[in-house]
């Protein structure tokens, strides 16, 4: 077992991220967080690091006086009965017809969208590139399949950490070959749009985030990949105000105060 003297102390690293555990009993944990994410594991990090903590609670990223952590449990209020069929996520994907519907979340984040698909009964495919991300999302994952309340509905959802436009294409490639299972029923876009958000504290995690991530740049890619795996529907989230994106116009828009969601039917595909 790994112990605190293989742990690198007070080392400045030139890291996006370091892993950093809350004490002696998570080193194990640390060590093999890191390993998997290629960065270093930090005792003693610089005051303006950006940390991967290791606790008792699980992962959580640490940064600028923030903390951000992969949270299901607070979507509980929002996927009660009732509660649920009002989501205007819910209310755009719906697919008529479909027993077992399968959803594919291309830009998984940690999860939250994918949850109400998920409790609305989707097969949900989660696809985050992001491996830090991926991370806080797997152990937000994990620490969701204990909770009675949450446990059924997470098992329909898989975490794939990787790139939804590659997999998207893989997925248009085996229907040409005739894998009519490879067809999605919804994909969902989220990609990350900058100052979608009016509350500070929402404002000032999206920057935690950001620190990892930077504003969308492939668009076009994104819309055009969820397109050719040939789903009923592609559902694009989006700032209520903010413009369509890659400039697609979609075939309606179901909106709220602070979100809307286009959604574009593409037509039937021919056998
Ligand atoms: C705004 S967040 C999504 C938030 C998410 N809807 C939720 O409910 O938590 C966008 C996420 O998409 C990921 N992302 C962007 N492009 C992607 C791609 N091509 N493949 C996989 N993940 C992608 C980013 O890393 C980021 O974590």
């Amino acid at each position: 077992m790994a112990g605190q003297a293989d742990i690198e102390k007070g080392t400045a690293v030139a890291c996006p991220v370091v892993v950093h555990p809350a004490g002696d009993a998570f080193a194990p944990r640390a060590e093999q967080l890191a390993a998997r994410l290629g960065v270093v594991v930090c005792a003693e990090p610089a005051p303006d690091a950006l940390l991967l903590r290791v606790d008792e609670k699980g992962i959580s990223l640490v940064g600028s006086g923030m903390e951000l952590r992969g949270d299901l449990t607070r979507m509980l209020p929002r996927i009660r009965q009732g509660a649920l069929q009002r989501e205007l996520l819910v209310r755009a994907a719906r697919t008529k017809g479909a027993t077992a519907p399968w959803a594919i979340d291309a830009t998984a984040g940690l999860g939250e969208d994918s949850l109400l698909l998920a409790a609305a009964g989707f097969r949900v495919t989660l696809y985050e590139r992001d491996p830090v991300i991926a991370a806080l999302l797997a152990d937000a994952l994990e620490r969701a399949a204990n909770e009675p309340q949450l446990k059924g509905v997470v098992s329909r959802m898989t975490l794939v950490e990787g790139d939804s436009v590659a997999a998207l294409w893989g997925l248009s490639d085996a229907l040409d070959a005739g894998a009519a299972a490879a067809q999605p029923d919804v994909v969902l876009l989220d990609p990350m749009f900058p100052e979608r958000h009016k509350s500070a504290s929402v404002k000032k995690k999206m920057q935690l985030l950001q620190r990892l991530e930077s504003p969308c740049g492939d668009e076009d890619e994104l819309v055009r990949a969820a397109l050719a795996a040939h789903p009923r529907k592609v559902v694009i989230k989006r700032p209520a105000k903010g413009p369509y994106l890659a400039g697609v116009k979609p075939s309606y828009s179901i909106a709220g105060k602070a979100v809307r969601y286009d959604c574009l039917v593409p037509p039937p595909r021919l056998a």
